[in-house]
């Protein structure tokens, strides 16, 4: 049987994914202060990491990072329904960006969605 994550290519999609993403998020207004300071590249690693497990590929995110957990992660920072708008932006072209199918595009989309909206905290 296979994976989702070797459907769609395996980590070079995720990689390109990811990359584009946080490009994205680099000149956001909302995103960018955010996260770290200095270097994007770890947060790039982080979520590259939890994708490709989500998806069937390696679990190296809990292997090194334990549970996801990601409601719990993302309490310290203030996500109000504009910051889930921006992220969801960020990916959107991300996604759209990839060469896979347009029914992969889709199921990635919808789960972004799903849980964008499950990780929002503030409302204001
Ligand atoms: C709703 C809007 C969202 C905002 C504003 C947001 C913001 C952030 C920020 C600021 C970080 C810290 C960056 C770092 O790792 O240093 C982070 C981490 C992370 N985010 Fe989000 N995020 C959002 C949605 C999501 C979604 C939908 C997912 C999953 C599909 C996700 C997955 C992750 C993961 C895996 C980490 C790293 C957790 C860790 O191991 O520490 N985030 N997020």
């Amino acid at each position: 049987m296979t994976t989702f994550f070797e459907e769609v290519g395996g980590s070079d999609t995720f990689a390109e994914l990811v990359s584009i993403f946080y490009a994205n998020v680099s000149v956001d207004p909302i995103l960018r202060p955010m996260y770290p300071a200095e270097d994007l590249k770890g947060a790039a690693q982080r979520l590259q990491m939890f994708l490709e497990q989500y998806f069937g590929g390696p679990t190296t995110y809990s292997d090194e990072r334990g549970h996801p957990r990601l409601r719990m992660r993302h309490a310290g920072f203030h996500i109000n329904p504009a910051a889930e708008t921006a992220w969801l932006a960020c990916m959107e072209t991300a996604v759209q960006g990839l060469r896979i199918e347009q029914a992969k595009k889709d199921q990635l989309w919808a789960y972004f969605t799903m849980a964008a909206e499950s990780l929002i905290n503030q409302l204001d």
